[in-house]
């Protein structure tokens, strides 16, 4: 399973591109907003940060202006793949750009009709939000499992991202579920790694270690 980071923080991704087991990097509107600078450059700079799928999403609501968008992203490196909203028109423009090569991720998903009609469409990728579906007290990984399944019974090749991650117990699920990707906030990809076993392991280690080879006399 690929690991992203959902951020468009630069600094939080150098940190997780440092440890080696970063694939790639999902943002949003929201999150990009947050930064206060060019779209463009904050693009290009990811694409030097890490080299694997970088999602950059339209903020166009017709299929024309989407596809129009989605070139000029497309444009700011071979690495970027357009994000578009699962709407009809986010589905005119998926199969419009997918058509000229370009690899299109389609965002908010709730539904395994809507992750069916994105991989009609060609979609490189489809984005679920399970952490918004918990929200409201529905299943977010039932719908993992239930793409999943549809995607596998008539062979689509288009990969699960498992999105609006909030906590480890969804990346294990969605490893489990076979999801093609899990992107996650820094936070929730920092907890991957900590358990207190470890930590109190190595501090046993490192003790004993020193224990022995203290200066004698
Ligand atoms: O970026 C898409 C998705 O991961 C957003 O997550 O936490 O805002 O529901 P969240």
């Amino acid at each position: 399973m690929m690991l992203f980071l959902d951020t468009g923080n630069i600094k939080e991704i150098k940190e997780a591109a440092s440890w080696g087991v970063l694939d790639g990097v999902t943002s949003n509107p929201s999150l990009v907003a947050k930064e206060g600078r060019s779209f463009k450059d904050l693009l290009k700079e990811i694409c030097t940060i890490v080299d694997g799928p970088i999602s950059a999403e339209v903020v166009s609501v017709e299929a024309e202006a989407m596809i129009k968008e989605g070139k000029d992203l497309a444009s700011v490196h071979k690495n970027i793949v357009v994000k578009c909203p699962l709407t009809p028109e986010g589905l005119k423009a998926t199969k419009a750009l997918t058509s000229e090569g370009i690899r299109v991720n389609v965002t908010l998903c709730f539904s395994p009709t809507q992750a069916l009609l994105a991989a009609k469409a060609g979609a490189w990728c489809v984005s679920p939000f399970v952490g918004r579906l918990d929200d409201i007290s529905e299943h977010g990984m039932g719908l993992i499992q239930d793409i999943v399944t549809i995607y596998r019974n008539y062979r689509f090749k288009t990969k699960v991202l498992v999105a609006s991650v909030r906590h480890p117990q969804h990346v294990i699920e969605a490893a489990k579920l076979g999801g093609d990707i899990c992107t996650m906030p820094v936070a929730v990809f920092k907890l991957l790694v900590q358990h207190p076993l470890t930590d109190i392991g190595l501090k046993k280690f490192l003790s004993d270690w020193e224990k022995q080879h203290l200066p004698k006399g």
